[in-house]
């Protein structure tokens, strides 16, 4: 069998109209403007409405996705749903993305690894792809994490924003999809991003939930130094597993969490800011929705091509970090148009010296 590729077809996102900028957050919280900007970059974050799930996401991002690749629910052989705040802790929201996208029996899961879950289930999808199991697969990164979040816990409410958004991965002959990628898991740092209670550790009762720890909970300066340190290695280690360098890349698509983490590893990697792809001013962290909700935005400003060399990074929950080199369609080769026509030309005469 020949070698298969994953060529991505399709994109497309999602972000609930409801937008919740600083300045509201001024109003709720102890902070600032000033201070939210200067720590982090954010300026504003969308937020669901009351009607809206992480099912209803990820399905408009999903659908959105199946259209740009022109192709039907029903010809997905697989759908990865890389989530944390699903709409249940059981039974999992990527079987109801499933039904409600009109996906009949197309297997599904959920991919929980927090802000990593998109770049794994790339990597999943690829190897899916690769033994040539499956042909045609959605992987979608969706998140509701104003849901989870603590309003009055500045520390925590003013960092993160509702999105979803999803790419189809179809198998493709040119070299073209995932060239290398690098994923780790650092245990250590269990506690540092965590939700304590809800889960089997600590069902939520009258006394967890009077201690709000059912909230999301953060060691800020732990993670930011996490970040900081493993973001450049991961890179590094995607690139020589593809058999690449920087200069090979026309794009880095780092987590979108923090306008100064992304300045740190810019630092780190020796290159421009302006090499970085940025959207975290308008959307906050969407977790595992960010990194596809950027290049989205991307595309649709005309910054990143289907055809350009990307390397995606990101880091998260767990704690988890994890990179890859992504050439979403394969680079089409300059065609010398003016000699391909003298070739006709010829051709056309020769065949006519032949009739006559
Ligand atoms: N507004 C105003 N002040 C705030 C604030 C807010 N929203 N949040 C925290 N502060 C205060 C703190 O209480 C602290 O005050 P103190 O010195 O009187 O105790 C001060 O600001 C500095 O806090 P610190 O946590 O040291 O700030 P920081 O520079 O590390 O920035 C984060 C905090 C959270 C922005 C930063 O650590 C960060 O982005 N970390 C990574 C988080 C992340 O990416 N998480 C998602 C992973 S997927």
């Amino acid at each position: 069998m020949e070698k298969q590729y994953g060529r991505i077809t399709g994109w497309g996102s999602y972000v609930p109209s409801n937008i919740i900028t600083n300045e509201d957050l001024e109003k709720i919280v102890d902070t600032s403007h000033e201070w939210i900007v200067r720590r982090t970059g954010i300026h504003q974050r969308h937020v669901v409405g009351p009607e809206e799930t992480n099912a209803t996401m990820s399905v408009a991002a999903a659908q959105a996705a199946l259209d740009k690749a022109n192709i039907h629910a029903t010809d997905l052989d697989l759908i990865i749903h890389a989530t944390t705040f699903q709409d249940h802790i059981t039974p999992p929201t990527s079987s109801q993305v499933q039904h409600m996208l009109g996906a009949h029996n197309v297997p599904a899961f959920v991919l929980t690894t927090g802000c990593t879950g998109f770049v794994y289930g790339l990597s999943v999808a690829q190897q899916f792809i690769r033994t040539g199991a499956y042909r045609t697969i959605l992987i979608i990164g969706s998140e509701i994490i104003s849901r989870g979040l603590d309003w009055t816990d500045r520390s925590t409410c003013v960092l993160f924003g509702d999105a979803a958004a999803a790419m189809v991965m179809e198998a493709c002959d040119e070299p073209c999809g995932l060239f290398g990628f690098d994923l780790g898991s650092d245990g250590s740092g269990y506690d540092k991003i965590i939700m304590p209670a809800g889960g089997a550790a600590e069902p939520v009762g009258a006394d967890t939930f009077a201690a709000g720890r059912h909230y999301l909970q953060m060691n800020g300066s732990e993670v930011f130094k996490f970040a900081s340190r493993v973001l450049g290695k991961s890179c590094y280690r995607s690139l020589a597993r593809a058999e690449m360098t920087l200069d090979d890349i026309d794009w880095i698509v780092p987590h979108q969490a923090n306008l100064r983490i992304i300045q740190a590893a810019a630092r780190d990697m020796d290159l421009p800011l302006s090499r970085f792809i940025t959207v975290v001013d308008r959307y906050g962290n969407t977790s595992a929705a960010s990194i596809p909700l950027a290049i989205c935005d991307a595309i649709a400003e005309g910054k990143i091509k289907p055809e350009d060399k990307l390397l995606l990074v990101s880091f998260g929950a767990g704690l988890t970090w994890a990179s890859c080199v992504l050439q979403m369609a394969p680079r089409l080769e300059k065609v010398n148009v003016m000699a391909d026509l003298t070739a006709v030309s010829q051709n056309i005469d020769s065949l006519a010296v032949t009739a006559l």
